[in-house]
């Protein structure tokens, strides 16, 4: 029945900030993506939707579905905050995930009210046969209690599949996510038919690692280990994703971590989800902002003015190297939008700016590769949405193998400055700048790591310039193409 909706990239002619690539709500307020599936030939996406405004509350799940993650075609609300369960302005329905069985998808949310002055969150169903329509489960909430232990915070349910069996991982905080002394776990649930569910155990259980609550746990397989993402809140080293890779014992519910990482570096990355791809390819959609209870925080910027607010990360395509590293690249349909590509082999660059030239000033892909040499190292630098003394500023200093993104002088609201350590592979630096109006993705050696920020630049700032850091420095590729 969907054939016939005619699916667009949203138009960026009338807003200024309004990416164009990237997913955005059709007004009001977004955060987390939830439910990501491929169901019956479409790719759908919920996400955290405040329709009533451009700031959080009274969560419902917005939804559009697309053939390719890029155009999107919006669908009606599919939860309303309505029920006893999951009615409040400071609450509703919140983030979660879809499965599908015998045909039938199974939307999971954390539904959420308040009784005497006190958040109650549960864990609900809803159910569609036509992926357009949603029946909330009559017996909802299916798991009304949280364990032992765990008060407020007990939210984010994912689901998946293992053998025969459904299981769910839910995050929860021992203390209280907004308590200094609160602990992070991981809770695991196990199901044979997605209606009762049981409690297993702690999956995970780490101040260190999830910080006082893991928002929007995810768990899948890749490559061979299991993979767990979540965002935590006020953990120690202020990572907004993490990943733990290992071995898991489902009966045991124990999970053997051999390798944690940062999956963004910069600072607009955020509860990630995960799904597979009609090809079986596991992608990952983020919301490219902050909460506010994140050190670097600098607002929410200023796109209440075009009526909307948050954006997602474009799809990006997950695998695990050899060191069990978590590599996170553009989905390949992202290179079929590209188009009036120019590409220059072995130029020279030099201290003065070089100006690139661009068709649009305000949504482009920037590929550049270079070989970095120990006698000469050097770097590039790279000025985006430039004009006079304003820009953001990517810096890739090859004698010191740090990147910094700084967004201090790149609008009026201050969008930070960070840097992260790079290495060279096989003696070579490969950055890739995605640019979207209010949003700069920076992909470094192929995905090893990446950085996303936010930067809201005034109409005028439409240049693009490269030099060099130290004297002139070869780039064996420089390539600019139009991303839509
Ligand atoms: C993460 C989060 C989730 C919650 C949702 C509410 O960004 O805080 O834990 O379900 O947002 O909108």
């Amino acid at each position: 029945m969907m054939e016939n909706y005619f699916t667009q990239i949203r138009s960026a002619n009338k807003e200024q900030w309004r990416p164009q690539y990237h997913f955005t709500a059709p007004g009001g307020w977004m955060n987390d993506p939830n439910g990501l599936i491929y169901y019956k030939g479409w790719y759908h996406l919920f996400y955290q939707y405040n329709p009533e405004g451009c700031d959080w509350g009274s969560m419902h799940w917005g939804h559009a579905v697309s053939k390719d993650m890029f155009h999107w075609k919006d669908l009606p609300i599919a939860l309303y905050p309505d029920q006893v369960y999951d009615k409040h302005k400071d609450g509703g329905c919140f983030s979660g995930s879809a499965v599908e069985k015998d045909g039938i998808l199974y939307c999971f949310y954390t539904s959420t009210t308040y009784k005497n002055g006190k958040m109650i969150q549960t864990q609900s169903l809803a159910l569609s046969e036509d992926g357009v329509h949603f029946t909330k489960y009559e017996n909802n909430p299916v798991i009304s209690v949280p364990p032992d232990e765990i008060e407020r915070d007990f939210r984010d349910p994912k689901v998946l599949k293992v053998g025969n069996a459904w299981y769910m991982v839910v995050g929860a905080s021992a203390g209280g996510a907004e308590e200094e002394n609160g602990e992070g776990r991981v809770l695991l649930y196990k199901s044979s038919d997605l209606f009762r569910w049981d409690f297993v155990g702690n999956l995970l259980e780490s101040k260190e690692l999830l910080g006082t609550m893991p928002e929007c746990p995810d768990l899948f397989y890749l490559d061979g280990k299991w993979v767990l993402t979540c965002s935590p809140m006020k953990q120690s080293t202020n990572i907004k994703a993490l990943y733990c890779v290992g071995e898991i014992d489902f009966e045991k519910c124990e999970f053997h971590v051999e390798r944690t990482g940062n999956m963004d570096w910069g600072f607009d990355y955020y509860a990630p989800q995960s799904f597979l791809d009609k090809h079986g390819n596991r992608i990952i959609f983020a919301w490219e902002n902050e909460w506010a209870w994140m050190p670097w925080f600098h607002g929410w910027g200023p796109t209440d003015k075009e009526n909307w607010r948050g954006t997602l990360s474009i799809p990006r395509k997950a695998k695990l190297d050899e060191e069990l590293n978590l590599i996170l690249s553009p989905v390949d349909e992202f290179y079929s939008l590209q188009k009036e590509s120019v590409v220059y082999e072995n130029c020279l660059i030099e201290k003065s700016k070089k100006t690139i030239q661009l068709n649009n000033p305000y949504c482009y892909s920037l590929h550049i590769s270079c070989a970095v040499s120990t006698e000469e190292p050097g770097g590039i630098e790279i000025g985006i949405f430039a004009k006079e003394e304003k820009c953001a500023e990517v810096c890739v200093d090859c004698s010191n193998m740090m990147l910094t993104f700084n967004g201090e002088n790149a609008d009026c609201y201050d969008s930070g400055k960070l840097s992260t350590e790079i290495s060279a592979v096989n003696g070579k630096i490969d950055i890739v700048l995605l640019v979207d109006h209010s949003i700069i993705e920076i992909y470094i050696n192929g995905g090893r790591q990446c950085i996303s920020c936010n930067v809201y630049p005034e109409k005028a700032q439409t240049g693009l310039w490269v030099r060099s850091l130290q004297k002139e420095m070869k780039l064996e590729k420089l390539e600019i193409a139009c991303a839509v």
